[in-house]
């Protein structure tokens, strides 16, 4: 048996924490039960991987003073993206990446399905949700100089996940396959043949061949749920792992702020 970690002290407020109903009789109550079955679970884990070490350097840092509600864009682009990644598994039960079926199953998830028309609304809603927050937090960073030293490599992770967002966006387009997505997503593919050098590539690549037909839909549809999700929370891990390592920059007033106190003191 691997020996067992010390027990943390009890504060003192706890000891002289009032009883609760079964206590002092000698009997637990059972929510004594729970919370001791609780920790010690959470210890269990805890004595054999470290985990609560890196929770606490992510979790418990110190901010810059100024910080405000500007610097929650970041986190609400990621709870955008986790929206997308749950309501997305439940659409993907239904869906069907076929030519001849898409627009059926499509359709049976906004008409048939239970809550379909619901899930459906705020995938597609959430994604417009997430490109203007995506904006919104990259023109925050922008403004507040956050991009210069040390951050360059986040902001260019950013600029990263900014393109891999809207690819999310133009594949998930044509997925119910209709005459709309079907013919904007013709246009698109045509606009990105335009590019210099690797256009062509490019636009070969997204049609799965020199035609727009059933492969292409297949192809859009694995960039879509796996190619490109994947990429994003992998990268999103190093955006926010940098975000810990390097802190949040001050506010440029607060900076302002701080040279000139600087600027006094040095006179
Ligand atoms: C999926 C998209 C993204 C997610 C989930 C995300 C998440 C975050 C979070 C949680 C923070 C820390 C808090 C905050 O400042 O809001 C942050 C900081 C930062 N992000 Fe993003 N971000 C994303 C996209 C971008 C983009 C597109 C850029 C720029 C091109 C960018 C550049 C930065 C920079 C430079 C910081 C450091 C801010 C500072 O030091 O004050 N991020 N990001």
């Amino acid at each position: 048996m691997s020996p067992r970690l010390p027990a943390p002290p009890i504060p003192d407020q706890l000891k002289s924490a009032p009883q609760r109903a079964g206590e002092g009789d000698g009997k637990k109550s059972a929510l004594d039960h729970g919370v001791e079955a609780g920790v010690s679970a959470v210890d269990w884990i805890d004595e054999r991987t470290s985990l609560s070490g890196g929770l606490r350097w992510m979790m418990f840092r110190k901010v810059p003073k100024g910080t405000n509600w500007f610097y929650t864009l970041g986190s609400a682009t990621m709870f955008a993206f986790l929206s997308q990644a749950v309501t997305g598994v439940f659409l993907a039960m239904y869906y069907t990446p076929s030519a001849t079926q898409a627009y059926e199953s499509t359709r049976y998830i906004t008409n048939e399905a239970f809550l379909g028309e619901f899930v459906r609304g705020m995938h597609k809603w959430g994604s417009t949700v997430m490109v203007i927050l995506i904006f919104v937090h990259m023109a925050r960073t922008f403004f507040f100089g956050a991009y210069k030293y040390p951050r360059e490599l986040n902001w260019v992770i950013g600029v990263v996940l900014l393109v891999l967002t809207m690819t999310m966006s133009f594949t998930g387009y044509l997925l119910p396959f209709d005459q709309r997505s079907y013919w904007a997503t013709i246009v698109g593919v045509n606009i990105n043949g335009t590019g210099p050098i690797v256009g062509p590539y490019l636009s070969d690549f997204l049609r799965a061949g020199p035609e727009f037909g059933a492969t292409t839909l297949s192809r859009f549809y694995a960039i879509h749920m796996l190619l490109v999700p994947g990429a994003i929370a992998a990268l999103m891990g190093a955006h926010l792992y940098l975000v810990a390592r390097l802190g949040t920059t001050a506010p440029p007033w607060i900076k302002a702020e701080t040279s000139d106190e600087l600027a006094t003191d040095e006179v």
